[in-house]
C-alpha cells in the first residue's frame, strides 16, 4: 500500500515537471497554416513567412538560429508584420537578422507601434531600406511568384500619427490607398500590425491579412484559454493569434517572436509562421 501510495506520488510529481517544461518552453517553433484559393493554378504553392515582434532580440549567435530557421522553409517571401526593431532594445539585432535574411526571399515590412515609440522612425526606415527590405506605407506592390499575380499591400501603425503624420486616419488612409485595388484580378495580401483593426481591413476585398501585436496573449491554457492580455485588446484577447475567417478573409495573427525574460510567455512559445498558399480549382 505504502509503495502504491510513493508510485502515485512520484507519477504526480512528473506530470507537474512535464507540465512545467511545456509551460515555460521559449524555444523557437514553427507554425504551418494552409489557405486554399482558386486565384492561383491548381496546385501551385506560394510560401510566406511572417515574422512580427522581433523586438530587436538577438536568437543565437547573430541572430543564426531564427536566420536558419526561416531559410529551412524555403520561403517565397518574408514578411515583416511590425514590432521588428524596439524602442528599448538596440537596433543591433534587427540589423543581424536583416542581415541573415539577405537574399533568402523578397522582404516586405511594415511598422508597428514600437518603431514609432523610439522617436528614431527615420532612422529605423532608413536602416531597414539599406537591406533592401520594400517598406510598404499605405502601398501595395503588383509582383510574379511561380507564375501567379499576387499583390502586397501594407499599412502603417496607427501609431504613426503621433511621430510622422499627423493627418493619419486609418479609414480615409486605406480608401485612398487600396479602393483601386479592389477589382484586380490577383491573391491580395495586406501587412498590418494590429489585428483589433480588422473590422476596417475587411472592408477592402483583401484575401488574406497578416497581423501580430498580441504577443499570443501572453498566457495560453491549450484547449481552454487563448491569450489571457493583449495591447490594444485587453483581457481575453479575440485575437490573440491563430487563423480567424472572415467570410473569404482569411486572417492571420502570429504570436510573433518576442521574447522578454522579466515578462514569461506561458504554453506561448515564440512562432516564426509560414502561410502555404495553395491553388485550387474554383468551386
Ligand atoms: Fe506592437
Amino acid at each position: 500500500m505504502k509503495r502504491k501510495k510513493v508510485l502515485l506520488s512520484l507519477i504526480c510529481v512528473a506530470i507537474f515537471i512535464i507540465i512545467l517544461i511545456l509551460a515555460f518552453y521559449n524555444n523557437l517553433v514553427i507554425r504551418n497554416y494552409v489557405i486554399n484559393t482558386d486565384k492561383l493554378d491548381v496546385n501551385k504553392v506560394v510560401r510566406i513567412v511572417l515574422i512580427t515582434d522581433l523586438h530587436s532580440h538577438i536568437y543565437g549567435d547573430n541572430q543564426t538560429q531564427i536566420v536558419s530557421l526561416i531559410k529551412r522553409q524555403n520561403p517565397d517571401i518574408i514578411a515583416l508584420a511590425g514590432d521588428i526593431a524596439d524602442d528599448g532594445a538596440p537596433i543591433l539585432g534587427t540589423k543581424l537578422f536583416l542581415e541573415g535574411l539577405k537574399g533568402v526571399a523578397p522582404i516586405y515590412y511594415v511598422t508597428g507601434n514600437h518603431e514609432f515609440w523610439s522617436n528614431d522612425i527615420k532612422n529605423i526606415k532608413e536602416t531597414i531600406r539599406k537591406y533592401n527590405v520594400k517598406i510598404l506605407e499605405n502601398s501595395y506592390e503588383q509582383i510574379n511568384v511561380k507564375g501567379s499575380n499576387i499583390f502586397i499591400a501594407g499599412v502603417d501603425d496607427p501609431d504613426v500619427v503621433k511621430y510622422e503624420k499627423p493627418d493619419f486616419d486609418l479609414q480615409r488612409v486605406m480608401n485612398d490607398s487600396f479602393s483601386n485595388l479592389q477589382d484586380k484580378p490577383g491573391f491580395k495580401i495586406l501587412l498590418a500590425h494590429r489585428p483589433e483593426l480588422i473590422e476596417t481591413y475587411k472592408e477592402y476585398n483583401f484575401d488574406l491579412v497578416l497581423s501580430g501585436h498580441s504577443h499570443g496573449g501572453q498566457v495560453r491554457i491549450p484547449f481552454i484559454l487563448n491569450g489571457l492580455w493583449s495591447p490594444g485588446q485587453g483581457w481575453f484577447p479575440k485575437y490573440a493569434g491563430g487563423m480567424y475567417k472572415h467570410g473569404n478573409l482569411t486572417h492571420i495573427v502570429s504570436r510573433g517572436v518576442s521574447f522578454n525574460p522579466r515578462l514569461p510567455r506561458i504554453f506561448n512559445p515564440p512562432e516564426i509562421v509560414v502561410i502555404d498558399i495553395k491553388g485550387r480549382p474554383p468551386y
